[in-house]
């Protein structure tokens, strides 16, 4: 089953084919980091304006290049009139995100399928992140025609899974019992996570997105200059980044000798390159092991067969060490596999991958009622329970 899978819910713009929920056969992604770098986070509005500009050159790319490596052949001029006999399904994501991004994405995916009369799929986009987990051993063996899709089942993780999913909107930790067959154990009370790099970047004085440029700042730091506090939470699998964000702000100004009436924005020329080093690696240090602990909490209670990690923060390096480091001690026997970075931010890839799990076992969304969700819990969402 080939499905088109649309994402549009924040601020890339994706598309891509995937079959049976495990081969790529093609990926666009158009990112808009370019335009929010000079702002320093998303504009919703831009957001949307972008989505529309890009969304049918990318869906047009992702079709031609599917034609093109599904045939291994030269591009017919009229690829277009045929490349959809060969698409079996289209997926979106619908929730959550940008509300004028997702209407961008769902309006498109929904159109097309009903002029082409395929079955539509709408998708969760957190959910959709641990699904990078099972397209990454092919996509990392990159030999679509060799590798059997069984052989690559074998490697895929085993239910029960527990997923630490960690983005720009989402700090989760969630047990899959099965696809579609969720439980939420824990998520943030405030701030996400990537969040949290983001504003702490801004306080640095370090590029948007404040992901990757905490990570490299990081790198020779001192990552015990400074301590932060972990936030205690009522839940025990509960996270919250805003305290340790605020204790970076306090900290920042006591060091440079100003109080909270300076203004922010200013704080980071104050700074000395060896300042901006150790804060990063301290606050990384912070957030990573906060991560961790909950989820080697999880790990403890749950006892699940596979342990992923998902999102956009899951391409942090220190987090991917920190993670290896504490369960080869907790357990030596998991084999954890991380995606390659391309699977964890943003793409279309991923949602293609659940969507065919979900085809596979549920009827297809009705197209002309599916609405468009900004904000929603993964404990309501669960589709095969
Ligand atoms: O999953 P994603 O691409 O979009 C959302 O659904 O939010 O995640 C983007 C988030 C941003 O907050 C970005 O700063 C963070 O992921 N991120 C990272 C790294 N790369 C991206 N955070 C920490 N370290 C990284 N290397
Ligand atoms: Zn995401």
């Amino acid at each position: 089953m080939k499905i088109l899978a649309i994402e549009t819910s924040c601020d890339e713009t994706a598309a891509a084919v995937v079959e049976d929920g495990v081969r790529v056969w093609s990926s666009v992604v158009h990112s808009q980091i370019n335009i929010f770098e000079a702002y320093g986070g998303v504009i919703p509005e831009v957001a949307a304006r972008s989505h529309i500009e890009m969304i049918l050159p990318v869906i047009d790319n992702a079709l031609r290049d599917f034609w093109q490596n599904f045939h291994a052949d030269k591009l017919q001029n009229d690829w277009r009139g045929q490349v959809w006999s060969e698409i079996d399904a289209v997926a979106c994501t619908v929730m959550p995100g940008l509300i004028g991004s997702l209407l961008v994405g769902s309006l498109t995916a929904r159109t097309l399928a009903l002029a082409h009369r395929k079955p539509f799929y709408a998708i969760h986009h957190v959910e959709a992140h641990a699904y990078a987990n099972f397209i990454t051993d092919m996509v990392r063996y990159n030999h679509p025609h060799e590798v059997t899709f069984d052989k690559i089942r074998e490697s895929q993780p085993k239910f029960p899974i527990l997923a630490l999913l960690v983005s720009g909107g989402h700090s989760q930790i969630v047990l899959f019992r099965d696809h579609g067959n969720y439980e939420l154990l824990g998520q943030t009370a405030d701030d996400a996570v990537g969040e949290a790099f983001d504003k702490v970047a801004k306080i640095l004085g370090l590029p948007y997105p404040g992901g990757p440029s905490i990570a490299r700042a990081a790198l020779g730091g001192n990552s015990r200059k400074y301590d932060f506090p972990k936030a205690r939470m009522a839940r025990k699998y509960d996270f919250s980044f805003s305290g340790v964000k605020t204790a970076v702000l306090r900290r920042v100004q006591q060091e440079v000798g100003v109080d909270h009436t300076f203004p922010s924005g200013k704080l980071s020329e104050r700074l000395s390159a060896a300042q901006v080093t150790d804060f990063a690696a301290s606050f990384q240090r912070v957030a990573v092991e906060t991560l961790v602990d909950k989820l080697i909490l999880a790990y403890r209670e749950f006892a699940p067969k596979s342990v992923i990690i998902a999102g956009g923060v899951s391409a942090n390096q220190a987090l991917r060490r920190e993670i290896r480091q504490r369960f080869a001690v907790e357990d030596p026997s998991l084999k954890i596999e991380f995606p390659p970075l391309y699977l964890c931010t943003d793409n279309a890839m991923m949602i293609g991958a659940l969507a065919y799990f979900k085809a596979k076992r549920t009827p297809a969304d009705d197209l002309l009622t599916v609405e468009v969700i900004p904000s929603v819990s993964m404990t309501k969402t669960a589709w095969n329970i």
